[in-house]
């Protein structure tokens, strides 16, 4: 099958589209035919040998894949031809694809594979973060930093979807209006030098309830500060490339708290968590709540490339990867 191939640490540009032997699956795991699988920051850090934990080189990334079953054990509910999409740790970037029973998840009607890809990562890991983690409440204030990217974008339109006031913070005003097409009420744009002062005005007299901050470095520091009484400040990532250091005083004071969210860790201390967000998502996009922006599609060969915008800051929303033909979805 052809595969993107990460054999050696670095890059975008160190990735190979080559032919490799098809993956085995385990008794507890189905076989995909990809069809799709969108493109995450997460990928960068895997290949760049900086994620959490590393793959053994060479492997293939990518976090998710929609398709057909190919193959399923007996007795795991699914049949060749079903139409699914999987949580992967890495492997979504080829033809085929392995993935746990336990992780894999029928398609509704009406959810392209596209659809499915690029609302499987982002917004699973956005949703857990808001609700699981920081409990976001109908008419509580939510600060969103990154708003214009992959779980940036998710993070807006769950925000509303949950009822809540979302003030989005991005780099530009194409981001900030991309934002705001998503649903964001207040939406500021953090080169001006006062865009802290513009989260407190924007946040009214209780300052900010949620922060969801997936970029970290100097963002961190003046987006605490506009927690109010009992902010929860969710951490799901550092896209700026630092993970800051938290001043223990500014939480007292405010009864903040700061927290941590990883799709990656639900996974295994909480499955069920997933399947039931996943059905939730599915619910919420038959609803219209919803709508994943897929800016971009890219046949397989051109993965490289969609890794780079992530890279270069150019993406908005989600880029997605074809490993058929895009009628096929
Ligand atoms: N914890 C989890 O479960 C989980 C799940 C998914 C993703 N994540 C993490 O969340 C972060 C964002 O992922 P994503 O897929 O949404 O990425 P993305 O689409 O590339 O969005 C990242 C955003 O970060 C901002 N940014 C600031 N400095 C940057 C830099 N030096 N390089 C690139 N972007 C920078 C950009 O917004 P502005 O230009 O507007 O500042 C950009 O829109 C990553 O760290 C990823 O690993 C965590």
């Amino acid at each position: 099958m052809r595969a993107i191939v990460c054999g050696t640490w670095g890059g975008p540009e160190q990735l190979t589209l080559a032919e490799v032997p098809e993956p085995v699956p385990k008794p507890d795991e189905v076989m995909i035919d990809v069809h799709a699988c969108s493109v995450n920051f997460a990928d960068l850090l895997m290949i760049g040998g900086t994620y959490q934990t590393r793959p053994a080189l060479p492997f293939v990334p990518g976090l998710e894949a929609a398709g057909t079953i190919a193959s399923a054990p007996e007795g795991s509910g699914f049949q060749p031809g079903d139409r699914v999409v999987a949580i992967l740790w890495h492997g979504g970037y080829a033809e085929q694809a392995v993935a746990s029973v336990r992780e894999t998840f029928l398609l509704p009607a009406g959810v392209s594979f596209d659809l499915a890809a690029a609302l499987t990562s982002a917004y699973v890991s956005t949703a857990l973060a808001l609700i699981r983690v920081a409990h976001l409440k109908p008419s509580e204030v939510l600060l969103v930093l990154g708003a214009s990217g992959g779980v940036g974008l998710a993070a807006v339109q769950l925000g509303k979807a949950l009822g809540a006031t979302v003030i989005a913070v991005a780099s530009t005003p194409d981001k900030l209006a991309i934002a705001r097409e998503a649903g964001a009420d207040h939406v500021i744009r953090h080169t001006d030098g006062d865009w802290k002062e513009q989260v407190l005005a924007a946040s009214g007299a209780s300052g900010v309830s949620v922060c969801f901050d997936p970029v970290g470095g100097p963002l961190f520091g003046p987006a605490l500060s506009t927690l109010g009484w009992g902010g929860r400040y969710v951490l799901v990532g550092f896209a700026a490339g630092q993970a800051p250091s938290i001043p223990a005083h500014r939480l007292l004071v405010k009864h903040r708290a700061v927290l941590g969210s990883s799709l990656r860790y639900f996974r295994y201390h909480d499955p069920a968590a997933l399947r039931e967000t996943m059905e939730q998502l599915f619910a919420w996009y038959a609803q219209g709540r919803i709508l994943p922006r897929i800016t971009s599609r890219l046949p397989l060969e051109r993965t490289a490339d969609g890794l780079r915008t992530l890279a270069e800051r150019r993406a908005i929303g989600k880029v997605v990867v074809h490993m058929r033909e895009p009628g096929a979805t």
